[in-house]
């Protein structure tokens, strides 16, 4: 069957059939480790889940209005008052089946043919990918690591042209970690109105933040309402698969959007719906208890990276993604990159990661190699186990690795 011509410029999420390829393996019997995918182990807690299961014995099961049911659009606005100090109308705010979705919306409502649209370097992939399907020019923004994988503002100023349409920003950020301070934020912003350009601001990692406060870009003055704010029940409440996200935005967008939604999936499942307000309402605790224990991973996983020679990485100020440098232990097993050290770390030690190019191709005159692991997925004795195998596999000969 002949695909339509657009296709072609699809890409994808590598994380996913990294997680196919895991179940494979540990179906087949292999002792596999994965921290390749950016899902928390926890399960979703309690006082959520008994909500979900509530509303659907209580019949919560039809369609509900596009943009999302009144409770919850209301609660988003206070939420956001409340996190961001932002001033939502809950006609202003929009839920969906997830902030993939929502990103999707976003820049199919946004994009036209031919408009340059910057997006950060390395980054999740799936800016890229949608920018191009809409026939939009991504433009890659480089995170580099001399500045803390924050975006340099010089660089920014270079990329806009007369073309420019938006620009997506992603703090904390994955893969590295990193949260763009304010005063960055208040700098971008100056870029964004001199120009007149749109902004998405993607912070599904906003709870995750392990120094100081995330702030968001849509808090600065004039910003809001050229902001599209997104964020999601997945990370912050352990609730990804029951895919629901939220965003705030002008009221022509999110109008926009529920058309979208309207025209694609109708509207996020009730009983979803119903079991995210539950926990926005009742659930602080089980985040704050989360969020300790990530904290905990990060600093174990810390201890124990930096000790693999050659091997370098720096504190995630949020999300729970750490960003190693394995350039020298590239070069030491005579491996082409990071995408051959992925597959050697799989077969030979039994521990999943991604390499740099999930997160977009390297940009000009990038020389290091770098791999992303998440602290998320695995309790503290396997995260400990996995750097042990990874040790093993990267000072061991290949032959002696069992
Ligand atoms: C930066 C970023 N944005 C969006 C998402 C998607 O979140 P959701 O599960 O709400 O669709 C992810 C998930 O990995 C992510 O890392």
């Amino acid at each position: 069957m002949q695909l339509s011509k657009k296709m072609e410029n699809l890409g994808t999420e590598v994380a996913f059939d990294v997680l196919e390829e895991v179940a494979n393996l540990t179906t087949a019997g292999r002792d596999i480790i994965s921290l390749a995918i950016g899902e928390p182990n926890f399960t979703t807690p309690e006082v959520i889940k008994e909500a979900g299961v509530a509303a659907i014995r209580n019949d919560k099961t039809g369609y509900s209005p596009s943009a999302g049911i009144s409770e919850l659009r209301e609660r988003v606005a206070e939420y956001l008052s409340e996190t961001r100090d932002i001033d939502y109308l809950s006609s202003e705010t929009i839920v969906a089946p997830g902030a993939k979705p929502l990103i999707f919306y976003g820049l199919l409502a946004l994009v036209e043919p031919g408009m340059e649209v910057i997006y950060p370097n390395p980054g999740f992939p799936i800016y890229e990918s949608v920018i191009e399907l809409l026939g939009g020019i991504p433009v890659p923004l480089p995170l580099r690591a001399e500045n803390n994988f924050e975006f340099s503002l010089s660089e920014l100023k270079e990329l806009i042209s007369p073309n420019t349409g938006g620009i997506i920003i992603n703090s904390p950020h994955n893969p590295t970690g990193s949260i763009i301070s304010r005063e960055k934020l208040a700098l971008l912003a100056d870029e964004i109105i001199k120009h007149d350009l749109w902004a998405i601001s993607d912070e599904v990692y906003s709870e995750l933040v392990y120094i100081d406060e995330a702030f968001s870009l849509a808090g600065l003055p004039g910003m809001q309402e050229r902001t599209l704010l997104i964020d999601s029940f997945s990370k912050s409440y352990a609730m990804t698969g029951w895919r629901i996200g939220f965003a705030g935005g002008s009221k022509e967008l999110i109008d926009g959007i529920s058309k979208l939604i309207t025209n694609s999936v109708s509207c996020t499942a009730t009983f979803t719906q119903l079991a995210a307000l539950t926990a926005l309402e009742e659930a602080r605790d089980d985040l704050d208890q989360m969020k300790k224990k990530l904290e905990e991973r990060r600093d174990l996983v810390w201890r124990h990276l930096n000790r693999i020679p050659g091997l370098s990485c720096q504190k995630p100020a949020g999300s729970y993604y750490f960003y190693a440098d394995v350039t020298d232990i590239c070069k030491n097993l005579n491996l082409a990159g990071s995408e051959e050290l992925q597959k050697y770390l799989l077969k030979e030690a039994g521990v999943a990661l991604l390499h740099r190019e999930c997160f977009g191709d390297k940009f000009p005159g990038e020389d290091r190699e770098y791999i992303r692991l998440s602290f998320a997925s695995c309790s503290k004795d396997r995260l400990k186990e996995a750097i042990s195998r990874i040790e093993r596999a990267v000072t061991t000969p290949k032959s002696q690795v069992s």
